[in-house]
């Protein structure tokens, strides 16, 4: 097998919903390699976030194969399947789901809490701060994130996303809620944080520019995704 950090083969993706049966996925072969930053676009609606939800064992795919970081998904417990996310996946939102009562720093450290429950406190805290430092907010760690503007929320989201050292990070539209000068600077920060930390990216964007920063570009249509090769770019 070649070194993927995650790859699909024949997977498929069905939701009951009011007894009509949705084929939300449909026989999805595809790989990701360790560092690779690739880019998702397509409609709404088309399966993008479905697929991001099949990769970090949320959602359990119908039949083919799914593996994580050279885990086989099929058959595991759900306690399981939050290992393989523990020591593989990072997740970045939309909405950046920032706890509003915590610090910046707080918010990070959590993710430590409770991913390494028997982590230090004080290797919690220090990674918490090098984490914050990585995404150029150390002189913010004891802000709250209302006092925080949209750009940094998001980097605090960042943040936390890698402060578990994940090797795959998921980002589903990270910078839809962002004007277009702070998202492209977002953007530019999470590629650099890959390449240097050799963590892999699935960027999901509606932004044609940002997808096409990516090493690697994929569409996803109809619950279909296929490559946009870069010859037609
Ligand atoms: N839990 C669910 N139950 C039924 N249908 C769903 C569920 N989640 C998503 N869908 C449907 O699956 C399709 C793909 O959704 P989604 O993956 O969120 O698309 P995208 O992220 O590309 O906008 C949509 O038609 C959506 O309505
Ligand atoms: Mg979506």
């Amino acid at each position: 097998m070649i070194d993927t950090i995650a790859h699909t083969r024949d997977m498929n993706l069905q939701l009951k919903s009011g007894g009509n049966a949705l084929h939300i996925l449909k026989s999805i072969t595809f790989a990701i390699r360790p560092g690779e930053v690739m880019s998702i676009v397509g409609p709404s609606g088309s399966g993008k976030t479905s697929l991001l939800m099949v990769l970090g064992g949320l959602e359990k795919a119908s039949d083919g194969q799914v593996s994580v970081g050279g885990t086989s998904l099929s058959g595991l417990s759900e306690d399981q399947l939050a290992e393989v996310r523990r020591n593989n996946i990072g997740i970045l939102f939309q909405n950046f789901h920032l706890i509003p009562s915590m610090t910046a720093l707080e918010n990070v450290a959590l993710a430590l809490e409770i991913a390494f429950d028997d982590m230090p406190v004080s290797e919690i805290t220090e990674r918490a701060r090098k984490a914050l430092a990585d995404v150029g907010l150390a002189a913010r760690e004891t802000h709250l994130p209302s006092a925080l503007s949209g750009g940094e929320q998001q980097r605090v989201g960042l943040a936390r996303a890698i402060v578990t050292r994940p090797k795959l990070l998921l980002a589903d539209e990270p910078t839809g809620n962002l004007d277009q000068e702070t998202a492209a600077t977002a953007i530019e920060l999470l590629f650099d944080l890959a390449h240097r930390n050799d963590m892999a990216v699935l960027l999901i964007t509606h932004d044609n520019v940002l997808a096409q920063r990516a090493d690697r570009r994929m569409r996803m249509d109809h619950g279909m995704l296929s490559e946009i090769e870069l010859a037609s770019a």
